[in-house]
């Protein structure tokens, strides 16, 4: 094993990391011949925002799927406060309070705001669904996260990405998640959908998640995160407190240019 392959990183900078509420221990995940996670440790920090950074295929989707519980690591170890876990599910992954955005949203168009909100997790009433009350919490969450949402009886193929977007934030925020995962949520919006986006992403933070932000903007990672951790093929190859760097030197080691 190269000199690489065993360095452990730890982010380097003059804040202090609050406690990690969620850890990748040496976790390695390889599709056949592609490797895309080899021995890679990051921490996600409790009640502030880790961006994860790289370039296309450096592996940040797969590292977070092992968060999200589609997929499992072949070897290494996530750990949830300190202690083991692995995720069989996406819902087992919910059920221990880690909401995921995925990159390719998973809203259904022909379904309501509402109805996308409680997919999976109907409120029921004698065995019946609970429509009233559902369309009554679905308008609570889309308020409380001041979500600039029509209507939560729209159908989600009438609303703009920025809008479809803030529901699935919403959707993950809610149900009293602790770690709210977003994959590029701002990767197919315009100026103004993105600075919303921005705005609720600091919003769940200052309400008390922690969140994991994979994002390809240098910017929206240098003014929102207090931590970056930089993957390049497969491999963490650096963690910096967002403080202590800028985003020149994070470019750097995204190309491999600057040395981690
Ligand atoms: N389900 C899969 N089956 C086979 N190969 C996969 C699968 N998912 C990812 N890969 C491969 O694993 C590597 C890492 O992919 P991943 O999607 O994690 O990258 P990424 O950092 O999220 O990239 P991007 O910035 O483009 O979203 C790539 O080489 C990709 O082709
Ligand atoms: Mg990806």
């Amino acid at each position: 094993m190269s000199a690489l392959e065993k360095k452990t990183v730890t982010p380097s900078g003059s804040a202090r990391a609050a406690g990690p509420i969620l850890e990748a221990r040496d976790v390695s995940l390889s599709f056949g011949s592609v490797r895309a996670l080899q021995d890679v440790s990051v921490t996600v920090g409790a009640g502030e925002i880790t961006a994860l950074v790289g370039d296309n295929g450096a592996g940040k989707s797969t590292l977070v799927r092992c968060f999200s519980g589609v997929h499992k690591p072949q070897s290494g170890e996530v750990l949830l406060d300190g202690a083991p876990v692995s995720f069989g599910t996406p819902e087992a992954a919910r059920g221990a309070g880690i909401e995921t955005v995925h990159q390719n949203l998973a809203l259904v168009e022909d379904l309501t705001v509402w109805q996308n909100l409680f997919l999976n997790r109907e409120l029921t009433r004698f065995g019946m669904l609970d429509r009233r009350r559902m369309r009554a919490e679905a308008q609570k969450m889309v308020s409380t996260l001041a979500v600039n949402v029509p209507e939560v009886t729209s159908r989600v193929r009438r609303l703009s990405g920025g809008q479809r977007q803030a529901v699935s934030i919403c959707r993950a925020a809610g149900f009293s998640s602790r770690l709210v995962i977003m994959d590029e949520p701002t990767a197919a919006l315009g100026v103004q959908e993105t600075a919303r986006v921005e705005e609720l992403i600091l919003r769940l933070r200052d309400e008390g998640h922690a969140v994991l932000l994979i994002s390809h903007n240098f910017d929206q990672v240098m003014r929102l995160s207090q931590q970056v951790w930089v993957m390049r093929a497969g491999r963490c190859v650096a963690g910096r407190r967002t403080d202590a760097t800028t985003g020149q030197e994070i470019v750097g080691l995204i190309t491999g240019a600057i040395a981690a």
